[in-house]
């Protein structure tokens, strides 16, 4: 990392990018990107290369030639799918009901085959292969990688009510072993490449062979991709104007691709970036087995702190294992993931759920029984979280060569009929769920959780639905003593899959039920809780950004608010608002009330909400490296920064608020942490050695005073004061 003026080496980078025509911000005409409450939609998973051909004139372009096979065999070729395909079958994918498409990387990728072992020619058809993040991929666009297509796509989708989510693999280039050996570009002028790296762009350290070593995570490499160095100035600033490209361009959500490998903090400054200009949607992909994964409680950190939603694999896992094989694995487990993401995420219905994608055997290769994918359906679009259904499920697309585990997850899309049990299924559950709000907005209660059957509540203020699905192919359900929340009543099902109606009968507040085998039944009232006199209780469905600098726009979505103005409480302050209504407030975040902080609605009539968390901090943040080589450290103990400061957590010292730990480098010998910055302010920093149990065994006798540069990416060196 070279020294210097900040305004000086913030000028030097824009002089290097000029050329290529690029400037830091406001180069495009943004198309206007659909806002509102993320936490309503319902997405589509489209995997571009095998959906459907839009044109041909992209299908063996000759700056990349010969790695097309029309002919659909090599399951490592480019076979035709590009952006003017989806454009062209947004009637069909609207019709399902859906809100969102989240499309796989639209960015260039490099033009070279690489080899198999048996010689095989290796395209880069998935989009994770970037070579140049300024340009959209001639096989997916047009032959001369134009945004035209792209733009198109945006425009027809917008048109349609449709956002548009779109992958970025930010960690890494392609291959650095063969192909074009990581080569990064810019707007088509080559920068560097891993083997021949003067200025430092990549890592240069080996495949990571412990998956849970926060060090190797992050900088060493994965799959032999050239490991992009976000702690560059050039790489920070070069990537952060393609992300920012692509959401000028219309994309109305950006995925973080390999999350985990990616450089955490960078990542939230990243973010903070993204939402500077208003709401946006961040889905972060950090791989997870479950909640015993050894970096779920980094993975929930991440979460909360830079405003990602992330995919929900543990809850993925769990719905799996419980529908794999004729045995059955266990529904307890899904409840258990359930409550406890509800405790640790700051809003867990933000998550991305999903029964399957690209990286994993699609759902019926590892359970084939339709009955069976349209239970698990009906659980994914019940449950809490944004739900994802992947490209051809609806068609009972699927491959079960090796396993039906990648490439074969990501057959030719080779039917759009509306007319299919499927089709016509997911279209009924998204009605279902739009047209339900405790669906969207509610809290998961488990009221039953047994190995083959999962009964819950979703609360919502005075509405509720309870769910109840039952997975055994012979055994009936029968229930009673709920605790329901609905008041007495007799309940037709509202929604039915498998065996029939019945009815939810509750009798002194104790519900009774009964579901045939491999069924669910949906239930819904409107008078579960009420406020005192009947009052109606406000909820907060979503409160988005979820993560801001203070004095910029918040909005809280939900109902239950009252035209009336009432009370907004956002940590510790009373703010005055922008606009107040039934479903839907807006304020301007608080500058002195940073970190985590709650939000508390009351209405005029004095009924509170149940409070929600936001990120707020002080403005744009910047990644800084801090480094230490002598903190007096025990077996068993970790170091963590503290200090006066968002992102340090504003002076506390728990696990979840102070940022850390510091990870070991086993490359510089040291301690070493990244942490997200505000740009410009000076700040105090403290290292704090915390125990296993997450309690404080020292700190430093005094605080360090840090002035945080203006821009780009930074070090600095921390002796530990006695
Ligand atoms: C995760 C993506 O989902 C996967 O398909 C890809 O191969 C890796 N990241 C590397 O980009």
């Amino acid at each position: 990392m070279t020294a210097g003026r900040p305004l000086l080496r913030l000028q030097a980078l824009i002089a290097s990018l000029l050329p290529l025509g690029l400037a830091l911000t406001n180069l495009f005409q943004p198309a206007p990107a659909l806002a509102a409450d993320y936490n309503r939609d319902i997405v589509y998973q489209i995997f571009t290369d095998r959906f459907f051909s839009g044109r041909s004139d992209n299908d063996d372009p000759s700056q990349s030639s010969g790695l097309f096979d029309g002919s659909h065999k090599n399951w490592r070729a480019y076979w035709g799918g590009d952006l003017a395909g989806i454009k062209a079958k947004l009637d069909y994918i609207k019709g399902l009901g859906v809100t969102a498409i989240w499309i796989s990387p639209v960015i260039d990728n490099i033009n070279k085959a690489d080899n198999d072992v048996t010689g095989k020619m290796v395209a880069p058809y998935h989009g994770y292969h970037a070579r140049d993040f300024m340009r959209v991929e001639e096989h997916f666009g047009d032959p001369a990688n134009t945004f035209a297509d792209f733009d198109a796509l945006i425009e027809a989708a917008h048109r349609a009510g449709l956002k548009v989510f779109v992958d970025m693999p930010f960690n890494h280039t392609s291959p650095y072993n063969h192909g074009e050996y990581g080569a990064l570009f810019s707007s088509g002028q080559y920068r560097s490449d891993v083997e021949n790296d003067k200025n430092k762009y990549f890592n240069h350290l080996p495949a990571v062979t412990d998956f849970n070593n926060r060090f190797q995570l992050q900088y060493h490499t994965i799959f032999y991709l050239g490991d992009l160095n976000q702690e560059n100035s050039y790489i920070d600033t070069y990537l952060k104007i393609a992300a920012q490209k692509l959401r000028d361009h219309g994309a109305d959500g950006t995925r973080l691709d390999a999350a985990k490998h990616t450089n955490w903090a960078w990542q939230e400054t990243l973010s903070s970036l993204l939402y500077e200009k208003g709401d946006h949607l961040i889905l972060g992909e950090w791989w997870m087995s479950g909640l015993d994964d050894p970096l779920y409680r980094d993975a929930v950190k991440f979460a909360n702190r830079g405003g990602v939603s992330l995919f929900d694999f543990p809850l993925a896992m769990a719905i799996r294992e419980a529908f794999k094989g004729k045995a059955g694995g266990d529904l307890q487990a899904v409840a258990r993931v359930v409550s406890r993401e509800d405790i640790d995420f700051n809003d867990s219905r933000s998550l991305l759920t999903f029964i399957d994608n690209h990286d994993l055997a699609r759902f019926q290769s590892i359970n084939p029984d339709p009955k069976d994918l349209h239970l698990a359906l009906a659980l994914l679009f019940t449950s809490r979280g944004i739900p994802i259904v992947y490209y051809g499920t609806e068609q009972y697309l699927h491959d079960d060569t090796a396993g039906g585990e990648d490439p074969y997850d990501r057959p030719w899309m080779n039917s759009f009929d509306a007319g299919s049990p499927g089709y016509t299924l997911i279209k009924s559950l998204s009605a279902l769920r739009s047209g339900c709000p405790p669906l969207v907005l509610g809290r998961q209660e488990t009221l039953h959780a047994a190995a083959d059957d999962y009964v819950f509540a979703r609360r919502a203020g005075s509405d509720c639905a309870v769910v109840a699905l039952n997975k055994s192919r012979d055994k009936t359900l029968r229930l009673e003593g709920l605790q329901t929340g609905l008041a007495d009543g007799v309940y037709p099902g509202k929604f039915a899959l498998g065996g029939g109606q019945s009815e939810l009968v509750v009798r002194d507040g104790l519900g009774r039920l009964e579901v045939a085998p491999q069924s669910l039944i949906v239930w819904a009232g409107d008078n579960c809780a009420k406020g005192k006199d009947g009052a109606a209780v406000p909820v907060i469905g979503a409160v988005r950004p979820p993560k801001v600098a203070g004095g910029t726009s918040v909005t809280v979505y939900g109902r239950g608010f009252g035209e009336t103005q009432g009370k907004l409480t956002v940590g510790d302050e009373t703010l005055s608002v922008s606009s107040w209504h039934d479903d839907k407030i807006v304020f301007n975040a608080p500058r002195k009330s940073l970190g985590a902080v709650r939000v508390d609605i009351a209405t005029a009539g004095g009924v509170d909400s149940v409070p929600v968390k936001l990120f707020v901090s002080e403005g744009r943040l910047i990644n800084v490296r801090f480094t230490c080589e002598d903190a007096p450290l025990q077996e068993g103990e970790q170091i963590f920064l503290t200090g006066n400061a968002s992102s340090l957590g504003m002076g506390r010292t728990t696990w979840m608020d102070a940022a850390g730990p510091m990870i070991y480098s086993d490359d510089e010998r040291k301690y070493i942490l990244c942490v997200p910055m505000p740009a410009g302010k000076t700040v105090d920093v403290k290292m704090v050695i915390l125990d296993r149990a997450g309690s404080v065994v020292k700190q430093e006798s005094a605080a360090h005073k840090y002035q945080v540069p203006a821009e780009g990416s930074w070090q600095n060196n921390l002796n530990w004061q006695k």
